[in-house]
């Protein structure tokens, strides 16, 4: 895939280790200019996706130009196989991309000559996320060999679970998921989950490290969840949770205060979820370092 970041099942170990040298650089202070234009077009809300790239562009020496939900010629019909061949007629050196449908194939979309980078799409993948929760995992416990990481709450439509499954997979981490059953894949084979917990009590007593997710109402086709309450009682990080866990949790925002996580624990001693946030800027100025200081 080179200089591309679309799925995060495209990275070989190694890559994934280069880009965590450069992070950790990025991270430590290092700071180099680069020359290029990149193309923002995020047709789905965001903050830290956005922000953190749109910085990570500024601190590289980036000229930025954003496009919103409703400012694009998509409005008008164009396809956004048109679009990248637009931008790439224009001389972007990188398109960020966040959009509400799954993007696969991409085989076609690839020979531009700009650098194509995955904010997430629909339900499919969102790598730069993965990246952040495997290097915040890998900051706090050195190595994952062997290191149990469960998922919890909505993973039928969690593109951050597809990519960051697969990321603590191949660094070898075991993997358990805890959820309603109707927002449980039937098929967990492709991740490598061993364990698959009905009760969020039992998961917290095998895992090392948990990961709540955003309950994704906004992709509801029908009704998963008796009702948000239910939900929350049932499967989110409650104080009385929160007291039984081992170690850290995280959740890779935005947080549903009182759906996914209670609010009087989301910034706790055991609460990954700033760190998360502040690392972002480190993954995403990795990222564009090998999307255009590799072009
Ligand atoms: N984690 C994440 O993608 O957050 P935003 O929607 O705020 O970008």
């Amino acid at each position: 895939m080179g200089r591309h970041l679309i799925s995060a099942r495209d990275l070989s170990k190694e890559e994934v280790e280069s880009l965590w040298t450069l992070y950790r650089e990025f991270k430590g202070g290092r700071r180099e200019l680069l020359e290029g234009d990149v193309a923002l077009l995020f047709l789905e809300s965001s903050t830290r996706t956005r922000l953190s790239f749109e910085k990570a562009c500024r601190l590289l020496g980036l000229r930025t130009y954003y496009v919103g939900r409703g400012e694009s010629s998509m409005e008008k019909g164009e396809s956004f196989y048109e679009t990248v061949k637009t931008l790439g007629a224009l001389g972007f050196g990188a398109f960020i991309f966040r959009v509400p449908f799954v993007f696969f194939p991409y085989g076609q979309y690839l020979g531009e000559g700009m650098a194509l980078i995955n904010a997430g799409d629909g339900t499919h993948q969102h790598p730069t996320q993965g990246l952040i929760d495997l290097f915040t995992a890998l900051e706090v416990f050195s190595t994952l060999e062997g290191v149990k990481v469960v998922y919890f709450g909505d993973l039928l439509h969690s593109r951050v679970f597809r990519s960051g499954a697969y990321l603590f997979k191949l660094f070898g981490a075991r993997l358990g998921v805890c959820g309603p059953r109707t927002l449980v894949p039937a098929d967990l084979s492709p991740f490598g989950v061993e364990q698959v917990f009905d009760s969020p009590e039992e998961a917290i007593e095998w895992a090392d490290l948990c990961v709540w997710l955003r309950l994704q109402e906004e992709r509801f086709q029908e009704n998963y969840v008796p009702s948000k309450e239910s939900y929350f009682l049932q499967f989110g990080l409650t104080a009385e949770r929160h007291k039984k866990l081992k170690g850290y949790f995280m959740h890779p925002g935005p947080v549903n205060l009182y759906v996914d996580v209670e609010a009087q624990v989301l910034y706790s001693q055991k609460s990954l979820v700033l760190e998360q946030v502040r690392n972002g800027l480190f993954v995403r100025m990795a990222v564009l370092y090998r999307a255009i200081a590799n072009g």
